[in-house]
């Protein structure tokens, strides 16, 4: 049982159908709110919302279709007021700049970051008119930092964060605010592809010496979209176990 901490909230969440999407919906839903899950891999979204009883509904919305948003809001409309949007559908893809093609880095930026862009458009209307929400845009480490091999992700990461400063500041005065989260590394089909049970070996010197699991996720946007959250907008949060902070070296001097 939840704490009730989304209580009477709407909220629509794309890439739901697994991963961190679909543990936030799952958080959410447990915390009283209503969602909406967005997803384009249909059979696997459907299957988390029925499972999820009547306070969920699973919508095919890819974040880069203006009429599939279009769809998520009315279908959002039926349940309630929407108060929250989380913006985390997204493709990753591993290659050199010079191999990154026109077609992939309009892939990546077309999802990751044009797929925010108009799921801030969409949801603007709807929100002011129930007086005000919260919007978690999800970036990553990658919208920090950069890494060699990742350039259309990183750029469509570090997009986000522009989008939800400009967002927050013409949202802020309809009671909408708007912030990015930064996950680390996460076990999810994303962040560990092959499924390897040795993850967290490749985090061995990161502060927490872990890999991140979608609940340490989830519950950051928890406290995002919620009324606890109520006084921050434009800001980047961030849950990566100190990565973006340094590395334990383990031939120097620490605390035993
Ligand atoms: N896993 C990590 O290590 C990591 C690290 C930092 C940030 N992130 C970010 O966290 C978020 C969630 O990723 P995840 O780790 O759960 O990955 P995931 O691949 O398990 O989930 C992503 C979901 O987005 C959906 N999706 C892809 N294209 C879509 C589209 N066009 N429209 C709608 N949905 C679409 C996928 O079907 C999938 O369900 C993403 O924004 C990702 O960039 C992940």
């Amino acid at each position: 049982m939840g704490g009730g901490r989304l209580e009477g909230k709407v909220a629509i969440i794309t890439g739901a159908a697994r991963g961190q999407g679909e543990c936030e919906a799952r958080l959410f839903v447990e915390e009283g709110a209503h969602v909406v899950l967005g997803d384009v891999l249909d059979a696997e979204g459907s299957a988390v919302a029925e499972d999820l009883g009547e306070k969920a509904v699973y919508v095919h919305l890819d974040v880069r279709s203006e009429e599939d948003w279009a769809a998520a809001v009315t279908a959002a409309s039926q349940l309630g007021p929407l108060n929250v949007l989380v913006n985390n559908a997204a493709v990753t893809h591993f290659a050199s700049l010079k191999e990154t093609t026109l077609e992939d880095y309009n892939r990546v930026i077309g999802i990751n970051q044009v797929g925010t862009f108009l799921g801030l458009r969409s949801v603007f209307d709807p929100m002011k008119e129930a007086g005000g929400g919260s919007i978690v845009n999800v970036s990553s480490i990658d919208g920090l930092k950069a890494k060699n091999g990742l350039v259309a992700y990183a750029s469509s990461k570090w997009a986000i964060r522009g989008l939800t400063k400009v967002a927050a500041i013409e949202f802020g005065r309809h009671n909408i605010r708007v912030n990015s989260l930064h996950p680390g590394g996460v076990d999810t089909v994303m962040g560990n592809p092959t499924g390897s049970e040795d993850i967290d070996l490749f985090y061995k010197n990161q502060p927490i010496p872990r890999c991140g699991k979608p609940i340490d996720i989830a519950r950051l946007a928890l406290f995002m979209a919620s009324d606890e959250c109520s006084y921050s907008t434009g800001s980047e949060f961030i849950a990566d176990g100190g990565w973006n902070v340094g590395e334990f070296l383990p031939y120097l001097p620490s605390s035993t």
